[in-house]
Formats: structure tokens, C-alpha cells, sequence
């Protein structure tokens, strides 16, 4: 048997699995080659190409520039380099909220031209016609409800969502519907624990929580920050695994003064 037929793709089946065997589920954000191999290698069972690719790659303010395009290309890229987690791609703003043709259109793009196996879509029941088109298609769709930020201008912050318990009901059952209509996982992102904990109890597809306490299935996070890169950025859901800012800074640092002192290259870089 090859090697690569040995590595055995997790599937949205494998996430189902997890959440009826009690198995917390990993999830983190990549938007290049690179960086999906060695998330994918270290063991993660589900890659987002998060259109949060529009805040950290791009430098955008928010995740609404971002074009079907230019996540497509983040997204192919994300597929060359893991060969063996669930990859799952975000419809971006503009690509599914205006009715199911258009979303249609839009997860086939992303189906054909990157090789992902699944779109994520944020929203609840006003987005239920466009999720139901794609999942009639046999495209895998996950939702996202609380803190859905391609919606930003309508929150007007970033701050938890579903506190009141007007917004909380509209949430749970949003989560219902989405599960009715096909989603195979829910994102749920910065709500409180509480409400977190009791859809996830509530629906038999695993939820993925982003700020969203320590109850759902599994957890979510932009790669971006778990690895210190953006170090203007403290939410209190966010746990930093390393400060790659300060190692970068004073890698490039230490480049600039070896280049500059003639210290590199040395004969032994040298041909
Ligand atoms: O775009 C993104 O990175 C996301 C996660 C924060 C869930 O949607």
C-alpha cells in the first residue's frame, strides 16, 4: 500500500463520530501551503479557510472585502498542503445571502477549483434557503451563529452576542434549523458558556466553539493568533501557544545585523 493511501481523510462522518464517542474535536484556521502541512502533520482534524484570511492575510479591517476569488486561492493552496484533516472552506460576504442560486454557484466554485470538502456560511434561518440548495447539491455545509462577523455593521461591535434572552431563543433555534436542514457542525462564536452548553446538548451535530466556553464539541482558532502573530489582539477566549511576533522580531533582527556585519554568509554558506 502507498504511503498516501495509508492516511486516512477525517470526514464531517469522523466529526459525528467524535461527538457521539465524547471526543473533543481541533479545529484551527490556515489560509496557505505551508502552514496546512504542518497543522495537518501535527495531527488537527479540521482546517477552516476562514475568511477571517481578509483581517490577518490581508490586512482588512474586516471580513467583508474579501472576494470568492481570492478565497478560492487561499483555499487551493490550503488543499495542496493537507492530505489528510477535513478541509473547510467560508463562503464570503456576498457569495450566499442574496438567494440559493447565487450560493449554489458560489460552494460549486469552491468545490471544483480548490478540492476543500465542505463550505461554512454564517447565519440562521434567513440564510436557510441558500443552505438548503448547496446541501441538495451534496456540498457539506457547516453553519456559525452568535458572533457572526460578516454582520459586524449590524452588531456594531464585536462584543459577546446572545446575552438577552430575546437573541439567545432566536439562536437556539436557529441551531435547530440549521441542523434540520442538513448542516453536519455548528460554529458557535463568543456567547456565553451557558447557551453554548445547552445547544450543544440539544442538537446531535457536534458544535465548534470559538469564545464560547469549554462545552461544545470542539474548538476553533485563528492560527494567526493562537501562534502570537497579531499581538494587538487580546480577546479573552484567545490562548497564545507561542509569541511568534517576538521570535520573528528578533529572528529578522538578528538577519539584519548578521547581513549588515558581513557575518552571513559565511564561507560555509557559501559555494
Ligand atoms: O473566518 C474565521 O476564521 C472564522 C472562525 C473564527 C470561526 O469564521
Amino acid at each position: 500500500m502507498s504511503a498516501s493511501a495509508e492516511l486516512k481523510r477525517i470526514t464531517t462522518a469522523t466529526l459525528q463520530k467524535l461527538k457521539s464517542s465524547g471526543e473533543k474535536i481541533s479545529m484551527l484556521t490556515a489560509y496557505d501551503y505551508s502552514f496546512a502541512r504542518i497543522i495537518d502533520e501535527a495531527g488537527i482534524d479540521v482546517i477552516l479557510v476562514g475568511d477571517s484570511a481578509s483581517n490577518v492575510m490581508a490586512g482588512h479591517e474586516t471580513t467583508l472585502p474579501i472576494t470568492l476569488d481570492q478565497m478560492i486561492y487561499h483555499a487551493s493552496s490550503v488543499v495542496r498542503g493537507a492530505k489528510r484533516c477535513l478541509i473547510v472552506v467560508d463562503l464570503p460576504f456576498g457569495a450566499y445571502q442574496s438567494n440559493g442560486d447565487i450560493a449554489l454557484a458560489s460552494a460549486i466554485r469552491i468545490m471544483k477549483e480548490t478540492g476543500a470538502h465542505a463550505i461554512k456560511l454564517e447565519g440562521g434561518e434567513e440564510v436557510l434557503d441558500s443552505v438548503k440548495r448547496i446541501i441538495s447539491a451534496g456540498i457539506p455545509v457547516m453553519a456559525h451563529l452568535g458572533l457572526t462577523p460578516q454582520s459586524i455593521y449590524k452588531f456594531g461591535t464585536y462584543n459577546v452576542r446572545a446575552k438577552e434572552e430575546v437573541e439567545a431563543n432566536k439562536l437556539q433555534k436557529d441551531a435547530l434549523i440549521m441542523q434540520e436542514a442538513g448542516c453536519f457542525a455548528l460554529v458557535l462564536e463568543k456567547i456565553p458558556a451557558k447557551l453554548a452548553k445547552e445547544v450543544t446538548k440539544r442538537l446531535q451535530i457536534p458544535t465548534i466553539g470559538i469564545g464560547a466556553g469549554g462545552d461544545c464539541d470542539g474548538q476553533v482558532l485563528v492560527m494567526h493568533d493562537m501562534l502570537g502573530l497579531n499581538k494587538d489582539f487580546n480577546p479573552r477566549f484567545l490562548r497564545r501557544y507561542l509569541d511568534l511576533h517576538q521570535q520573528v522580531t528578533t529572528s529578522v533582527s538578528k538577519y539584519i545585523e548578521d547581513v549588515r556585519s558581513g557575518n552571513f554568509p559565511n564561507d560555509s554558506e557559501s559555494y
